[in-house]
């Protein structure tokens, strides 16, 4: 039997993580669900992100899915402990990978993290690298506008470079030599941020951290022949076109599903 892992996001955000999952594990069965009809997560209340993270891991395991990834920071930054605590099958987040990759890669310990402003209000980031590195001297900042971009498919237009500039000078001020790219849509991103940083910076992206911490759970399955199934809450053939793009891949039957209180 292949491992079966489910995988949610706000939107096409997680898909970043559910590419690294099939690099890893080419022979699972993976589920994703994309809540594209209440994108962006970022902007709503802790409250709100729980019981939407309720509602995406019940749809899951609904699907028979073995181990859920909250392949969203936002969402894994207010309802991972609650979903771990309730759920019948492990439960993996992605700041503390990406905070281990963060305190790894970085040599000043002056580490910069981007979000959501629900993740960056949790402090979520700050907490798990300070654990990890009392020292650190971190500084955070909320892009709100780049996940409308990203979702937009936008992600190397002139409004992404402009708003790039915008939210770095902080950092670039604060003289990081590492930026956490604390949400799931921002490697979309990537060149363009690593255009407005220049090459002194080393970008995190946590999403082959959080595919790597799936090991115990899902173990070595040998092979390829994994399959994946998409659904989304909304607009399924943007999904599809904008999602499609990015994996480099034909998404197959992008279902519209209604998920459940
Ligand atoms: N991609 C998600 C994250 O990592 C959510 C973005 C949003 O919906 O605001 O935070």
């Amino acid at each position: 039997m292949q491992p079966a892992i489910g995988v949610f996001d706000s939107g096409i955000g997680g898909l970043t993580v559910l590419r690294a999952i099939r690099h890893l594990f080419p022979a699972a069965r993976l589920v994703y669900l994309g809540d594209t009809a209440r994108v962006p997560y970022g902007t709503k209340s802790p409250t709100t992100v729980l019981r939407y993270a309720h509602q995406a891991a019940t749809f899951l395991l609904g699907r028979k899915v073995d181990v859920l990834v909250v392949a969203c920071n936002t969402a894994s930054a207010v309802a991972l402990d609650e979903l771990a605590s309730e759920l019948p099958i492990p439960v993996v987040g992605v700041i503390e990978p990406g905070a281990q990759a963060a305190v790894q890669a970085s040599v000043t310990r002056r580490i910069g993290v981007i979000g959501t402003e629900g993740t960056i209000q949790s402090g979520a980031y700050e907490r798990s690298i300070r654990l990890l590195a009392p020292d650190a001297a971190v500084s955070t900042v909320a892009c709100p506008l780049f996940v409308p971009i990203t979702e937009a498919g936008w992600a190397d237009h002139q409004v992404a470079h402009l708003s790039a500039a915008e939210y770095l000078a902080p950092l670039q001020a604060a003289g990081i030599d590492t930026l956490v790219l604390g949400c799931t849509h921002y490697p979309l991103l990537q060149s363009t941020l690593a255009k407005c940083l220049g090459p002194k910076v080393g970008l995190v992206d946590s999403a082959l951290a959080t595919a790597r911490t799936l090991h115990p759970y899902v173990g070595v399955v040998s092979g390829g022949g994994g399959s994946a199934e998409f659904f989304v809450t909304d607009a399924p053939q943007r999904f599809c076109r904008i999602g499609g793009g990015f994996l480099g891949m034909e998404l197959g039957n992008v279902q519209q599903v209604v998920l459940e209180n």
